[in-house]
């Protein structure tokens, strides 16, 4: 795949096995984060890819930071909104700023992306849009009602953007992940992370690399008659 591929929230997690993947696959790939420079720098020394330092919460950054990746390293053929964030708290004891900060990053952020790169892909009639959404999503879960609305939302909005841009050569799906071994994950107390192991089919968490695969498919040029999807790789733990 001689393709030009965008991964948010790359330097780690399932964004850093994306991101590995795609240019193992042969793209050029670039990744943004947001945070963590330590990381950034340790992901950029040791897989050569090129890092991006923005909040994709904020349109005018993702406008302005695509445009540099544009004129760095071209158009953008692969985008893939995975950059997420968690505020875990029960509704009664959440506060604005803790539902604001997820819905503007988890969701907010596939708008701001998508908005900057659909008009480019539909000029030269191929994309690929893959965004993460989140076993949550799907079925709920205690203490997110914040992340549980930013990832389903991302289904809904994955559907009505497929219709939109699907005679255009673009595809847009969406995976669900499940619990996976990541830095968020290891944020949840063992007790929860013992109980989602118990209640998953497979018997164990997710890998990086498992998720990576479902985003390769669905970056590939064999899924072009795949949109509007949403894959589930959860091991099981919830079957839609
Ligand atoms: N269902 C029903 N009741 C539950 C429950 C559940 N899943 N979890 C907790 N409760 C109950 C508890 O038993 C407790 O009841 P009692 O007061 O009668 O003992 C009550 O609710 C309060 O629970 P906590 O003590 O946990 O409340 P807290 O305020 O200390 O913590 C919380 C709240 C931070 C949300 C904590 O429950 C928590 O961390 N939950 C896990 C959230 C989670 O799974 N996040 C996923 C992050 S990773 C991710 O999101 C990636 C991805 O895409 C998969």
């Amino acid at each position: 795949m001689t393709r030009i591929a965008v991964v948010t929230g790359g330097t780690r997690g399932l964004g850093r096995a994306a991101a590995i993947a795609l240019k193992e696959k042969g793209c050029t790939v670039a990744v943004t984060y947001h945070g963590n420079d330590a990381a950034a720098q340790a992901f950029k020394d040791e897989t050569g890819i090129a890092v991006y330092k923005w909040d994709v919460a904020d349109f005018p950054a993702c406008k302005a930071g695509l445009q540099k990746i544009e004129d760095d390293l071209g158009s953008v053929d692969i985008l893939v909104n995975n950059a997420g964030i968690t505020r875990d708290a029960t509704l009664h004891h959440m506060a604005p700023e803790q539902w604001v900060d997820v819905i503007n990053t988890n969701l907010g952020s596939v708008f701001n992306m998508c908005r900057n790169v659909v008009p480019g892909m539909r000029e030269r009639g191929f994309g690929r849009i893959i965004n993460v959404s989140s076993i949550n999503g799907q079925k709920g879960q205690f203490g997110q009602t914040n992340y549980s609305a930013a990832k389903a939302g991302i289904v809904g909005f994955t559907k009505a953007l497929a219709q939109e841009n699907a005679a255009k050569g673009i595809t847009v799906n969406a995976v669900a992940p499940g619990y996976c071994d990541t830095d968020m994950v290891a944020a949840v107390s063992a007790d929860v992370i013992q109980q989602i192991i118990a209640a998953t089919p497979v018997g164990r968490l997710g890998q990086p690399a498992d998720i990576a695969r479902a985003i390769m498919f669905l970056a590939s040029d064999d899924a072009d008659f795949v949109t509007g999807s949403t894959l589930s790789v959860n091991g099981g733990e919830y079957m839609v």
